[in-house]
């Protein structure tokens, strides 16, 4: 997870219908959470929560322990897709994306800026960007790079998500617990 409230309810939902999920978070996503009423602690009996804590982003060692089949980067900010685009790896997210990728371990990155206009929800209003031509451009070098799936919209991810599942003979959580 990254620092982006746009898609941030909607990724969250969809992680929680996914079997045996993981967080990541960056340290910007730790910040915006409970900006958005979502605070940590809420996660924590449902998923295991990794911090951005170390400069060296120590948790990734987990990716080497052969157990995780996808790397899932939702919602994906617009600073997190451009330094997956260019190989840059400085945060939990985006070294999980970059050492999966070397290990041929399939990464799904949800990024939001991808339409010339985009209403999102800030934590009191909605609000209209107009992403530039370099957000619009690094989503589209991002789908160049190996083992990487872009999706632009919460149905994408899901159908995505729905796909990769049925790969792995695995299925959508039915409980809400
Ligand atoms: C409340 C709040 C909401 C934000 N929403 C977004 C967003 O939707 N998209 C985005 O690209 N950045 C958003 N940001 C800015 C990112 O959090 C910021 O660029 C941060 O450096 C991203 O770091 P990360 O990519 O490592 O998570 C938001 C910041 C705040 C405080």
């Amino acid at each position: 997870m990254t620092g982006s409230g746009h898609f941030l309810e909607e990724s969250l939902a969809l992680a929680a219908r996914l079997p045996q999920v993981d967080l990541f978070l960056s340290a910007a996503a730790e910040e915006v959470l409970p900006i958005y009423r979502l605070p940590l602690e809420t996660f924590r009996p449902r998923f295991r929560v990794f911090r951005d804590k170390t400069a060296s982003a120590v948790p990734v060692g987990t990716l080497y322990d052969d157990v995780y089949h996808t790397v899932v980067v939702a919602p994906a900010t617009s600073n997190t897709v451009a330094k997956c685009a260019y190989g840059i790896s400085d945060s939990l997210p985006t070294n999980m994306f970059a050492q999966a990728g070397k290990l041929g371990i399939p990464g799904l990155v949800f990024a939001c800026d991808t339409e010339p206009v985009v209403v999102t929800r800030s934590p009191h209003d909605w609000v209209t960007l107009r992403p530039r031509r370099i957000e619009l451009d690094n989503v589209e070098r991002l789908r160049g790079i190996a083992f990487c799936q872009v999706v632009c919209s919460p149905a994408e991810l899901e159908a995505a998500l729905a796909a990769r599942l049925h790969d792995l003979s695995l299925a959508w959580n039915t409980s809400s617990s």
